[in-house]
């Protein structure tokens, strides 16, 4: 059920590409935290061509920031075609995430530094019928959480720390998108690998050499003349990136 629900469109009408000949198919999620709040259907439109839509949600104790909740996540489904990718920056994520899929979330991402019992959660997300995915702040190393991996739809890799757009990239994230990308390869697992904070036209490339499959973008979206531009252009950054891979192409 989950599967045919989280198909994104790009998955189906991307140009074909060596990338795709395996299965790996680049997708560009806009965050809307750099969009205009007071126009949210609008800015949703504008990224057309975009995945998913990435929408942050902040409550002041997880990060030193606040956003948006269910209310404005089920209304923002209504609103757009594109399916929403929820990453929860909360506390309390077993208590909340299951909100987020029934508000209409395609995914739902919780931190692991905020989950109480992630197995479980991950198993209530997709039992709700959403893509579960689990999020790693910077310094959250990947190795302990390597037999929980078969459990998850997605796996993020901050590249910032959480609570803002607009932060520079930490290239010292580089390794530990690598080995997180050898650890799905080891297992044969279809986990998409997403990066989120700082992904621009000048970082981008970087994530998808180490082994990124799911690229955040924030600013360089939003803040683009175009955004919808902007996206292709990351995609198609990113699409070149991922066909000279090694990692793309030991498979
Ligand atoms: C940061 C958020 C990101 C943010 C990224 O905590 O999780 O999704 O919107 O913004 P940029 O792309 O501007 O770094
Ligand atoms: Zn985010």
């Amino acid at each position: 059920m989950s599967q045919v629900r989280s198909r994104s469109r790009t998955e189906e009408s991307n140009r074909p590409g060596a990338w795709q000949a395996w299965g790996m198919a680049v997708q560009i999620n806009p965050s809307i935290l750099s969009a205009d709040f007071a126009r949210l259907a609008e800015e949703a439109q504008a990224v057309e061509g975009a995945d998913w839509l990435h929408v942050d949600v902040m409550d002041n104790h997880f990060v030193p920031n606040l956003t948006l909740g269910v209310p404005v996540v089920e209304s923002l489904a209504r609103a757009t075609d594109t399916p929403l990718d929820c990453h929860l920056m909360i506390a309390d994520p077993d208590r909340w995430a299951p909100q987020y899929v029934e508000a209409g979330a395609g995914s739902v991402t919780f931190h692991v530094e905020a989950a109480a019992a992630p197995v479980r959660l991950a198993r209530e997300i997709r039992a709700k019928g959403a893509r579960a995915s689990m999020a790693l702040k910077p310094a959250t190393p990947i190795e302990p959480y390597e037999d929980l991996l078969p459990e998850l739809d997605m796996l993020l890799i901050m590249t910032v720390e959480p609570g803002f757009g607009g932060q520079a990239f930490l290239d010292i994230m580089l390794p530990k998108i690598r080995r997180t990308r050898e650890l799905i390869s080891k297992h044969g697992l279809e986990l998409w690998l997403q990066v989120d904070g700082g992904v621009s036209a000048s970082t981008i490339e970087r994530c998808a050499e180490a082994g990124a499959d799911v690229f955040v973008a924030g600013s360089a979206v939003y803040g683009a003349a175009d955004p919808a531009q902007a996206v292709r252009a990351l995609r198609t950054q990113a699409q070149g990136a991922t066909a000279h891979a090694a990692w793309a192409c030991d498979h």
